[in-house]
């Protein structure tokens, strides 16, 4: 392997709210070692239009702090095409790129895949509020989500309070049940509806509801990750089934912006300056990860292979802990 001087460094997929402090982990950690880095702009599609341009240390003054990614982010379809990943070849070349770090989620993680097969080494970063990638426990973005769900579900239950009704409320996630189990938990939502579950409204919403009502409840929230359901059509439902008044939010898009949080930047500064790290190291094509309390690294095929589940004593607790 010969040694690495410059590298690139892009952010893909969904922005998440970290991503910032990884940039600068990356950035400054190379200069440390004397690389040349090179802040690569729009995903993949930087990296394939030659639109990158080389960062110094002043390049992530006062970014730590920020939401998004300075470098900004796309889908690329153009990547998922062997024409699209041969131009982003030939463009690192011409960059003289040794190395490119990718930090994004399973997805952007297959591109960086397929980057390095064609001889192009990698590096991976977890960034996704969603949590999902499954060869690491804890994903950049995540906490700050958390905490952002959470903000909006003790704001919601004050409303559902004072009007006695129930709020349903619609978190993201994609395919996966991570952010919707988490705040279930943290804002003591009486139910929970999960993709990792079968979907039976009348015994995992509906019963929780009228049993609550029975036990002499007043108001109620009701947490529907994004792939689980439609909390309109989950929030009319509860009006016919139980005849208690409901209310739908769909929180979007502020679940991936705002100031990242201390677990955030932190976690995201070890995972930069490890990438880093790795490559002065000779190691390649492998993707950074938190298992228990220490960042190591997984081989890419490895990572992308692994599956994540919810640990179903979380699932449990809520229904214990929402009599
Ligand atoms: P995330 O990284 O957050 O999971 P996406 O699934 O949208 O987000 O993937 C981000 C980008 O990664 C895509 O727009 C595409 O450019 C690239 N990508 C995803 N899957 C593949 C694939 N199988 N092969 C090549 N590139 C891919
Ligand atoms: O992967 C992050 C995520 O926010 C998912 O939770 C959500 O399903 C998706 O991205 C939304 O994507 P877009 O920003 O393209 O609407």
């Amino acid at each position: 392997m010969p040694e690495i001087k410059t590298i690139g460094v892009l952010t893909s997929g969904g922005d998440a709210p970290g991503m910032n402090a990884a940039i600068r982990a990356v950035v400054r950690t190379g200069v440390y070692h004397g690389l040349k880095v090179y802040g690569i702009r729009k995903g993949f599609n930087g990296l394939i239009n030659g639109d990158m341009t080389e960062m110094n240390l002043r390049s992530v003054s006062d970014i730590i702090h920020r939401g998004g990614t300075i470098l900004q982010t796309v889908r690329c379809p153009e990547f998922k095409t062997e024409e699209g990943i041969r131009k982003a070849i030939a463009m690192a070349r011409v960059f003289d790129l040794d190395a490119v770090v990718v930090i994004g989620g399973d997805g952007s993680f297959r591109g960086a895949k397929e980057l390095a097969e064609m001889g192009l080494p990698v590096i991976g970063i977890p960034g996704t509020i969603d949590n999902d990638i499954g060869c690491t426990d804890y994903s950049i973005g995540f906490d700050t989500a958390l905490n952002t769900v959470q903000d909006a579900i003790d704001k919601i239950r004050d409303t559902a309070y004072s009007h006695e009704r129930c709020s349903v409320l619609e978190v993201m996630g994609r395919h996966a049940g991570f952010i919707a189990i988490n705040v279930a938990v943290s804002g003591g939502a009486e139910a929970v509806v999960l993709p990792e579950e079968k979907f039976d409204l009348d015994k995992i919403v509906i019963k929780p509801i009228i049993e609550g009502r029975n036990r002499g409840k007043k108001h109620y929230v009701v947490v529907v990750a994004e792939g689980a359901g439609d909390a309109v059509e989950i929030a009319q439902a509860i009006e016919e089934k139980t005849g208690v008044e409901a209310r739908a939010t769909i929180l979007g898009h502020i679940q991936r912006g705002g100031s990242p949080t201390v677990q955030d930047r932190v976690m995201a500064s070890f995972m930069g300056a490890k990438a880093v790290e790795l490559l002065k190291q000779g190691l390649v094509n492998r993707v950074t990860a938190l298992k228990g309390n220490q960042v190591v690294d997984v081989e890419i095929g490895k990572a992308l292979e692994t599956v994540k589940t919810i640990d179903p004593y979380l699932i449990e607790l809520n229904k214990i802990l929402s009599l």
